[in-house]
C-alpha cells in the first residue's frame, strides 16, 4: 500500500523562530509515518529548542554545527544533501530566506540546500512587516523562480501579539505539502481526478434540511490518496468538520443540484470521477422562505421530488467513473445493479452494517466490483488505503 513517506529521507531545517516548537510536532509525525528525518538547526534555532528534543523524536543525530568533528557534515559536508528525498525549512526566518536567495552556505541548512538536488520546501515564519518588506519579497520571488516551493505563511496571531501575515502553517498542511512534492512523477501525474464527498443537504426551510450521516471522510481520503499519486485533484464537498487537504482544489456545495452543476463543470476534461458523496435521492419540492411553524397538527408531510442521478448524467469521453454503494442488505446484488445502471467502470460496495465500516469511521470494508464482472473483497482498511485500492484500478484503466 503506498505510503509516500515510508523510508524517505526528509531533511528538516529548523531556523531561529518561536515557531520551532511546531517543527517538533512535524518531526514526530514524519517519523511516525516511517520517514527518516535528518534535523539540521541554525545557532538561532538551538536557542529556542534543544537538539536533544529532535534527536529523541527522530532517533537520529541532529546537526547544529557544520564544523564539529562529531557531526556528519564535519566529515562530509554534502552527505545529507545527497541522500535527501526532500528538504523542508520550517520555520524559515527572513534571514535564512535571504541567505538561500543569495547562495550563502554558512550553517548546516544553507550548506545542505546549496549542495542538494532534492526539491526544497520553505515554510516562512516571521513578523508581518519583515515578511512584507521588499527585500524579503524579492528573495521569496527569486527562490520561487528557481523552483523552491513556498508553503504559507498564514495570517494569524504572531509572536509580537499582532495579527498579521507571518504565521507558519500547521503540521497537517506541511505534511500534505511534503507528500505532494514527493508524489511528483507518480502514476497519476498529469491526470485530473474529481472526487465528491459528504452528504447533501436539501433545505426544507431556512432552518431545517434533509440529509444523511456522511461525514466526508471517505471522499477526503480518496482525494488525498489521488494527490499523493501526483494527480491534480478537485474535491466537491458538502459542509464537513474536516480540514481542507493541502494541495487539493476544494469546492463547497450544499444540495444535490449544486453538486451536480459543479461536477458537470469540473468533469469537463477530467480523467476520472470518484463519487463517494451520499447524494439525497429526493429533495423537498419547495423550500419554504420562512421557518415553518409547529402548529396544532400531529403529523406533517413534505412533498419530495426526485433529484437527478449525477453519476448517470455525467458522461465524458474517456472519463473513468467510480461509484460507491452504501447498502444495508443484498450488498453485492444492489451494488452490481448500480454499476450497470449508472454506466460505471467500478463500484465500491460498502457494507454500512459493520461498526468499523461506512459512515463516520476511519476504516472501511468494501468489495470492488468492475464492469468485467470481477469482485474483489478487500479486508478492513483505512479509508486512505481504500482510496489507493480504487486508484490502483483507475490508473490501470487510464493506462
Ligand atoms: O463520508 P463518510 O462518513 O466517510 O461515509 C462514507 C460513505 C458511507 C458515505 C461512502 O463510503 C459511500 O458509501 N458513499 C455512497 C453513498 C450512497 O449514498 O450511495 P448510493 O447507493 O445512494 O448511490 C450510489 C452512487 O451514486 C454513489 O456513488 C452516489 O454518490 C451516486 N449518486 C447517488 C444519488 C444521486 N442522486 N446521484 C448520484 O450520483
Amino acid at each position: 500500500m503506498p505510503n509516500p513517506l515510508e523510508k524517505k529521507h526528509i531533511v528538516l531545517g529548523v531556523t531561529g523562530s518561536i515557531a520551532c516548537y511546531k517543527s517538533v510536532d512535524l518531526a514526530s509525525k514524519l517519523t511516525q509515518n516511517g520517514a527518516l528525518v535528518d534535523v539540521l538547526m541554525t545557532p538561532g534555532a538551538v536557542k529556542f529548542v534543544s537538539p536533544l528534543t529532535f534527536s529523541s523524536i527522530t532517533h537520529r543525530p541532529v546537526i547544529a554545527d557544520i564544523f564539529s568533528p562529531e557531526s556528519e557534515l564535519g566529515i562530509n559536508h554534502v552527505a545529507v544533501a545527497e541522500r535527501a528525498s526532500v528538504v523542508i525549512v520550517a520555520p524559515a526566518t527572513a534571514n535564512t530566506i535571504a541567505k538561500l536567495a543569495h547562495g550563502l552556505a554558512d550553517d548546516p541548512i544553507t550548506t545542505t540546500i546549496l549542495a542538494t538536488q532534492a526539491p526544497v520546501i520553505v515554510a516562512p515564519a516571521m513578523d508581518a512587516h519583515m515578511y512584507e518588506n521588499a527585500a524579503t519579497q524579492e528573495n521569496v520571488a527569486a527562490l520561487q523562480s528557481r523552483g523552491y516551493v513556498f508553503v504559507g505563511p498564514a495570517t494569524g496571531r504572531l509572536a509580537s501579539g499582532l495579527i498579521g501575515l507571518g504565521r507558519m502553517l500547521e503540521t497537517p498542511d506541511l505534511l500534505g505539502c511534503i507528500k505532494m512534492v514527493l508524489s511528483r512523477g507518480g502514476d497519476l501525474s498529469g491526470r485530473k481526478i474529481v472526487v465528491s464527498a459528504g452528504g447533501t443537504q436539501e433545505p426544507i426551510d431556512p432552518v431545517r434540511v434533509l440529509t444523511n450521516h456522511s461525514t466526508g471522510k471517505m471522499g477526503y481520503a480518496v482525494a488525498e490518496a489521488a494527490r499523493d499519486r501526483g494527480a491534480e485533484v478537485s474535491l466537491v464537498t458538502t459542509p464537513t468538520a474536516l480540514e481542507d487537504p493541502f494541495g487539493v482544489n476544494v469546492i463547497n456545495v450544499r444540495t444535490a443540484l449544486e453538486m451536480r452543476s459543479v461536477l458537470l463543470h469540473q468533469c469537463s476534461g477530467a480523467d476520472a470521477l470518484i463519487m463517494a458523496a451520499a447524494v439525497a435521492d429526493w429533495r423537498p419540492a419547495k423550500a419554504a422562505d420562512h421557518k415553518l411553524k409547529k402548529g396544532e397538527a400531529e403529523t406533517w408531510s413534505i412533498e419530495l421530488v426526485k433529484n437527478p442521478d449525477i453519476l448517470s448524467e455525467i458522461v465524458g469521453e474517456g472519463l473513468v467513473k467510480v461509484g460507491f454503494a452504501a447498502e444495508s442488505e443484498d450488498l453485492l446484488a444492489n451494488a452490481r445493479a448500480k454499476l450497470l445502471s449508472k454506466g460505471l467502470h467500478l463500484i465500491a460496495a460498502n457494507d454500512i452494517t459493520a461498526p468499523d465500516s461506512g459512515f463516520g469511521t476511519d476504516t472501511n470494508r468494501v468489495t470492488l466490483l468492475d464492469r468485467e464482472g470481477r469482485a474483489t473483497e478487500l479486508p478492513l482498511l483505512t479509508k486512505y488505503e481504500v482510496g489507493h485500492e480504487i486508484l490502483d484500478r483507475v490508473a490501470k484503466v487510464l493506462a
